[in-house]
């Protein structure tokens, strides 16, 4: 054989590996398709980005979705476009929910309405979340305590709210949508990965606790995804920073992570970083070589102060 033709081998060797691979998936996920039908999937920050995706993913999977957010307009649209785009598919109308993820108060009279509504809770997703821009020193404390108010204590308090029904059944499913910054901290982002880092620890608790109650823990780690997550992230002086910023743009379609974390949870995965290579390896130098990474870090910091 001469050079060409062993390169030529070895590709398309290559080549029928990734189409017999990409089958089985796609076989797998068929299979087990069925799995998803009639299961109820409570899904917070439903009225954009991800969690907008999620709800797409799991209605037409032929679930009951309860779609949760702050803003009401924004979640009948989403409803809308689920009655509109899938119509041929014989699934539960989705159903609507106001929540605030500050308002912890309110969370038990919400989940006492979703169950009047569906009787039972298979899966939650806790999705809704903010971030931030801007220095340590220059960022006020009250943008520290609302990320962590939103990301953190709420979505701790909404999964408690749910958690005892979930106990009570010996059956159920939880997911947080982290982030790979929920693995490794950049700069100019500390609240948002320090809350972050903290729903990271909390599932690892979680999972431990409830595994004898039949109940699985799910973390989705992203890298950046098109959404307008940094539209509202929240500046130094707590407004919003209202502008698309270049790494999100270029990030996954926000459909590909919703399709990857019902994978996930199809095949009961502990979690998952969904992030290009070389964001992955970051993480690994920083729980293996640490210096290495607060090097890198203290580079980015000096080279990025507007990012
Ligand atoms: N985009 C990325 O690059 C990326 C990467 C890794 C992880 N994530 C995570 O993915 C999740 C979804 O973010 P996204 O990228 O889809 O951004 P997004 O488009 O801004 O969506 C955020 C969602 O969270 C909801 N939310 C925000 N504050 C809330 C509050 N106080 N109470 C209830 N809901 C609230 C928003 O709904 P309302 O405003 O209507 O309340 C919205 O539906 C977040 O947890 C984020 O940290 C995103
Ligand atoms: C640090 O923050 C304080 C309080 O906001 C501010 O007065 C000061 O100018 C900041 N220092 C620098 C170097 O940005
Ligand atoms: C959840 O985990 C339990 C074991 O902890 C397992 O038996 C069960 O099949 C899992 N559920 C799903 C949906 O994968």
């Amino acid at each position: 054989m001469d050079k060409r033709q062993s390169w030529y081998t070895w590709l398309s060797t290559l080549t029928l590996t990734v189409i017999v691979f990409k089958l089985f998936q796609s076989i797998c996920f068929r299979r087990n398709k069925n799995f998803f039908k009639e299961k109820v999937v409570v899904i917070t920050g439903a009225s954009s980005g991800i969690g907008e995706s999620l709800a797409h993913t799991f209605y037409r999977l032929g679930c009951k979705v309860i779609l949760c957010a702050r803003r009401r307009q924004e979640l009948e649209r989403v409803q809308n476009d689920l009655l509109q785009m899938h119509s041929t598919v014989p699934v539960h109308p989705p159903v609507i929910m106001q929540v605030d993820l500050c308002n912890i108060d309110t969370f038990d009279q919400i989940v006492w309405t979703i169950l009047d509504i569906t009787g039972h809770i298979d899966i939650l997703v806790n999705n809704g979340g903010i971030s931030c821009r801007g220095s340590i020193n220059d960022t006020s404390n009250k943008v520290f305590m609302n990320l962590m108010m939103v990301n953190y204590f709420g979505t701790v308090a909404f999964t408690k709210a749910i958690l005892p029904h979930m106990i009570s059944r010996k059956q159920g499913h939880i997911v947080f949508m982290s982030s790979l910054q929920g693995l490794m901290a950049i700069p100019h982002r500390a609240a948002y990965g320090a809350s972050k880092h903290a729903i990271q620890a909390f599932s690892d608790s979680l999972r431990a606790e409830v595994a004898e109650d039949n109940i699985n823990v799910t973390v989705v780690s992203p890298g950046y995804v098109r959404t307008s997550l940094s539209m509202n992230a929240l500046t130094e002086s707590g407004v919003k920073l209202g502008k698309m910023d270049s790494a999100l743009s270029q990030g996954y379609d926000p459909n590909y992570i919703a399709e990857k974390t019902a994978l996930a949870i199809l095949r009961n995965r502990n979690e998952i970083v969904l992030a290009p290579l070389l964001h992955r390896i970051a993480a690994v130098i920083r729980s293996n070589v640490p210096s290495l990474y607060f090097l890198i870090m203290e580079y980015r910091a000096k080279n990025s102060k507007d990012e």
